[in-house]
């Protein structure tokens, strides 16, 4: 029935795709706030936690189901589990990429925003009133970060309408191994400056007392999930262009290990420098597009390590914008049995909307919080990726672990002859759920 179904080309593709789609903005902007925002060391240690423990297991869970079901977020729940109400956590995956990538892309276009202007030569040396009060004076402003949003989300759209196989696929042959290398290069010049040592104790000495703060868990939880694009169907809906014999467990772990790669580099690129430029290390989602230029500025041939840093950065994501879009792209083509051409469109239009909520949030409509303090865009991040995405993990533990009988569930994951089948059986049925659900309800103020 579903004979003209996209696939990948080769299992070199879903790998490529699906790392490119979890480095990403994710990785540097969101990573280095978050950490700073959290206390540093200690919310490291319970990220990578989050990521072996919950994190890479459901991952492989997640692809599973999709390759499993052959079918988008909803319709893998729907095949599976006919007439059970399990496709509902599939509509919370369709809104939460929309969610997601109405922020995301406000954030990919001042990267853009930022590529444009080390590609003109103006970002070279320091404008007059610094990186800093520069940065302000443009997100707080209307049309030119609309502007910005609005191309990378052309750009996005262009590539779904595509199909995902030859652009994103040879974008990220190139462009993943320019930012690892040039994140590298980076870190190497970050630990030379002075105050590179209080960056390094900041990220990786834990200052146990900010654990008695049940934000700190929700927040690495969430950044892990965000990080791993684990949660929303992105995992599900790759899965699913991956034909049966494909093997997914070593995929899988290489994926996490990869994402958690760039993470830990760009700390280590980031935090050095913010104390060597007396920068607040919870200034918020600011923090990379002062402290960068701020490098660069010191670096020789700085302008043109900012030229590829943010050419890179842009292009890592745009192979996480696309990731985003397909999920909602392959629920309407499969539902609706609209062209991809037209769902692309229509949903890219939808999400540029959501954007501008975000991105006027930063200016014009600052004073609205919807939740506390926090502005659209933090609100709609904070909804995302604390509440949906551990939500979205929740179900896929519940449904491999509890709805799937065990041969199944192993069967599924391509688990059912290793030792470790057992321990990753073990890990999706009780212990991913009950710390979901225990860092919920700390949050909640119940435990
Ligand atoms: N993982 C991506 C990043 O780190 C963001 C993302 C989240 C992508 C959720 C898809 C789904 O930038
Ligand atoms: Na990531």
């Amino acid at each position: 029935m579903n004979s003209t179904r996209e696939s990948w080309a080769s299992k070199l593709g879903f790998m490529l795709a699906a790392m490119g789609s979890a480095v990403g903005l994710g990785n540097i902007w969101r990573f280095s706030y978050v950490a700073g925002e959290n206390g540093g060391g200690a919310f490291l240690i319970l990220y990578l936690a989050s990521i072996l423990i919950v994190g890479i297991p459901l991952l492989l869970a997640e692809v599973s189901i999709g390759r499993k079901a052959k079918s988008d977020v909803v319709g893998s729940y729907r095949t599976l589990a006919p007439e059970k109400p399990w496709y509902l956590a599939g509509f919370l995956g369709v809104f939460g990429a929309l969610l997601i990538l109405g922020f995301y892309s406000v954030v990919a276009g001042w990267s853009m925003y930022y590529f444009w202007n080390y590609l003109s030569g103006y970002f070279f040396t320091v404008p007059e009133q610094g990186y800093g009060a520069t940065f302000e004076t443009f997100t707080s402003s209307t049309a030119q970060p609309l502007m910005w949003h609005g191309i990378f989300m052309v750009l996005t759209i262009a590539i779904v309408l595509t199909g995902v196989k030859k652009g994103i696929e040879l974008a990220n042959k190139i462009f993943m191994p320019a930012l690892a290398v040039l994140l590298i290069i980076l870190a190497i010049f970050s630990l030379s400056l002075d105050g590179a040592m209080e960056g390094l104790r900041f990220l990786f000495q834990p200052d146990w007392s900010v654990l008695s703060n049940p934000s700190v868990y929700i927040a690495a939880l969430g950044q892990a999930f965000f990080s791993l694009s684990l949660g929303v169907g992105v995992m599900m809906t790759y899965g699913s262009y991956l034909g049966d014999h494909h093997k997914l467990p070593g995929a899988t772990v290489g994926i996490g290990l990869m994402d958690t790669f760039f993470a830990v580099i760009s700390g280590i690129v980031i935090f050095p420098a913010v104390f060597a430029f007396g920068i607040e290390p919870d200034s918020g989602p600011v923090l990379v597009f002062i402290t960068l230029p701020d490098i660069f500025s010191q670096i020789p041939f700085g302008g043109v390590v900012g030229i590829l840093f943010f050419l890179s950065l842009t292009l890592a994501a745009v192979s996480s914008s696309v990731s985003l879009l397909e999920v909602p792209v392959a629920y309407l083509m499969r539902t609706f049995k609209w062209s991809r051409r037209q769902a692309s469109i229509i949903t890219g239009i939808i999400i540029f909307i959501l954007g501008i909520g975000a991105s006027l949030g930063m200016g014009a409509w600052s004073g609205f919080t919807p939740i506390g303090q926090l502005n659209i865009m933090d609100s709609m991040d904070y909804i995302a990726s604390n509440i949906f995405l551990p939500i979205g993990g929740l179900v896929i533990a519940l449904f491999v672990g509890w709805y799937f009988s065990r041969r199944e569930a192993l069967t599924a994951a391509d688990l059912q002859h290793q030792a470790v089948g057992r321990w990753w059986y073990v890990i999706v049925k009780y212990l991913a759920p009950v710390i979901i659900l225990l860092i919920f309800l700390n949050a909640l103020g119940v435990l």
